[in-house]
């Protein structure tokens, strides 16, 4: 694992394999502490600009290898210098990015050990401690790897960095680094927890496995956790939950963390709830097999609300804290249920399975239920719920609902500073009209046309007046390529940005 410090001190006096320096898009004659180095190399940087290889264009990686005989003045064995795009487009979503491909590329090298100017504390107009919560965060991120399976390691992507520090010249700037670090550092913690779970395959993460984890994963960080089995979900009438579970010889798991931030007010609370199908074959409604094994990445919503709150376990933020998982697998098994099974919710409502792969929303409505009859008052689901999200809005966006503009609007604004992007489908009337059964009370798809906005507007239903938001995720959970600060693979999407909405909503 990389470990990542603040250091102060003299940046071209600095002893490290690599450092990293940086320049914005259009700069012709490096300034601060690009210049400091420029000038301690005889000109080096500022000569390859002119020659046109450096343009600081974002994301550009080029390193120069510095040995101490050539360049006596300078003691770090390499300089990176990093693209930071435009000024104007500069945040610390670049820094995340930029980051993460940096070190990416200094892995390929092979190189172990390095250093970092603090990005955009300068000109970038960022704070020392944003960017050092930044650049932790996309380092962590950036140079993930699921090689758990690989006996030898993932060979191909070259060595693992161990170490990263980031270097200031003013003492007085060292607490706030640290700061910053450990923020990113719980951040990304968030997104990595939940990328592990994701990755999983489905033989090894049934649902009495990601409940161990969840448990084990809260109580190491202080987070209350509590696992209801068959019998008690039969008990408390969950219907939905069980019709989907009963295909499968796995047990289904329950589970329900609570991190009690504002214990005096009981009402001050968030209930992330997130789809946890650990595989989803579609059931008696079987899907084809091409591509089916993504399906072990079915739970990414719940592993995203498990990651989310064992992080908000290290920032406190003042808030009742909930995470809730109906795990089960999606099985076609023997007493699986039918297309056409009528089954009786939490809720009371009777559903019509139209089809057995829409099976999430049915999960969903009884933990929606559950928040609800334990005093839920905002609740946000997130669910790799649809195909057709991808249809509808690419790969590079989430989908998102809301009965409650105002909480739908701060799920978004929180998504927008953690790099995750999201975009509001509206809950129309005409779609709604698709879920309408002819034997029950509501039947569980709505045909082909909207068919994100007819499953959110089924999740809708069982939501009630409650303050509610629904992430579809089925697009974004899984990368096929690496890009920022997403390996290809699971991408923990979500569980950042719900930390994020727990600290936005503590902080009023
Ligand atoms: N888990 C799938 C949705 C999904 C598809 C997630 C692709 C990630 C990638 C979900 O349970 C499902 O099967 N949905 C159906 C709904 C349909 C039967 C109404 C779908 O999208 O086809
Ligand atoms: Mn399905
Ligand atoms: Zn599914």
């Amino acid at each position: 694992m990389l470990e990542i410090k603040a250091a102060t001190g003299d940046l071209t006096g600095y002893e490290t394999p690599a450092l990293i320096v940086n320049l914005f898009e259009g700069v012709t004659s490096p300034g601060g502490a690009t210049g400091a180095v420029d000038r301690a190399l005889g000109g080096v940087l500022s000569g390859l600009i002119s020659d046109g290889e450096i343009t600081g264009r974002m994301g550009e990686t080029t390193l120069v290898h510095t040995p101490s005989l050539a360049y006596p003045s300078f003691a770090p064995s390499r300089a990176l210098v990093l693209g930071l795009g435009k000024s104007s487009d500069f945040g610390v979503e670049s820094v995340r990015r930029v980051t993460a491909g940096a070190l990416r590329r200094l892995e390929q090298a092979s190189v172990k050990r390095a250093a970092t100017i603090v990005h955009g504390a300068g000109i970038g107009g960022l704070d020392a401690g944003e960017s050092a919560e930044a650049i932790a965060e996309g380092a962590l991120l950036g140079v993930y790897r699921f090689e758990k399976y690989k006996s030898k390691g993932d060979e191909g992507s070259g060595g693992r960095l161990e170490s990263l520090t980031l270097l200031d010249v003013d003492p007085a700037k060292r607490l706030v680094l640290e700061a910053g670090i450990r923020r990113g550092a719980a951040y990304a913690g968030a997104a990595m927890a939940a990328r592990d779970m994701v990755n999983e395959p489905g033989n090894r993460f049934p649902p009495s496995r990601m409940a161990e984890v969840a448990c084990s994963m809260a109580r190491a960080a202080g987070v209350e956790c509590r696992v209801l089995d068959r019998d008690a979900v039969e008990e408390l009438g969950m219907g939905a939950y069980l019709g989907v579970a009963a295909g499968s010889d796995q047990p289904p798991k329950f589970i329900h963390l609570s991190l009690m931030g504002d214990v005096g007010n009981p009402s001050n609370n968030l209930w992330m709830i997130g789809k946890g199908i650990t595989f989803d074959t579609g059931g008696i409604s079987l899907k084809p097999p091409g591509g089916m094994s993504a399906m072990k990445g079915d739970m990414a919503g719940g592993a995203a609300v498990i990651g989310a709150i064992t992080a908000l376990a290290s920032l406190r933020p003042r808030i009742n804290v909930h995470a809730v998982v109906a795990a089960t697998e999606n099985m076609p098994g023997g007493s699986a249920q039918r297309p056409g099974d009528v089954v009786k919710s939490m809720s009371g409502k009777y559903i019509e399975v139209d089809n057995t792969d829409a099976e999430g929303r049915l999960t969903l409505a009884d933990a929606i239920s559950y928040a609800r009859s334990n005093g839920a008052e905002r609740i946000v689901d997130v669910a790799t719920l649809t195909g057709a999200a991808s249809i509808a809005l690419g790969r590079g966006q989430s989908a998102v609902f809301g009965n409650d503009d105002a909480l739908t609007e701060a799920v978004i604004a929180a998504g927008g500073r953690r790099g995750e992007a999201m975009w509001r489908l509206p809950l129309d009337e005409a779609s709604k009209k698709q879920n309408k059964s002819k034997v029950a009370d509501i039947k569980n798809t709505g045909g082909r046309p909207a068919g994100t906005i007819t499953a959110a507007h089924f999740i809708s239903e069982f939501a009630g007046r409650t303050p509610w938001v629904h992430v579809d995720i089925a697009a974004t959970s899984m990368a096929d390529s690496t890009d920022g600060v997403n390996p290809s693979g699971a991408t923990g999407v979500l569980a950042r940005s719900l930390v994020q909405l727990a600290e936005d909503l503590a902080s009023g």
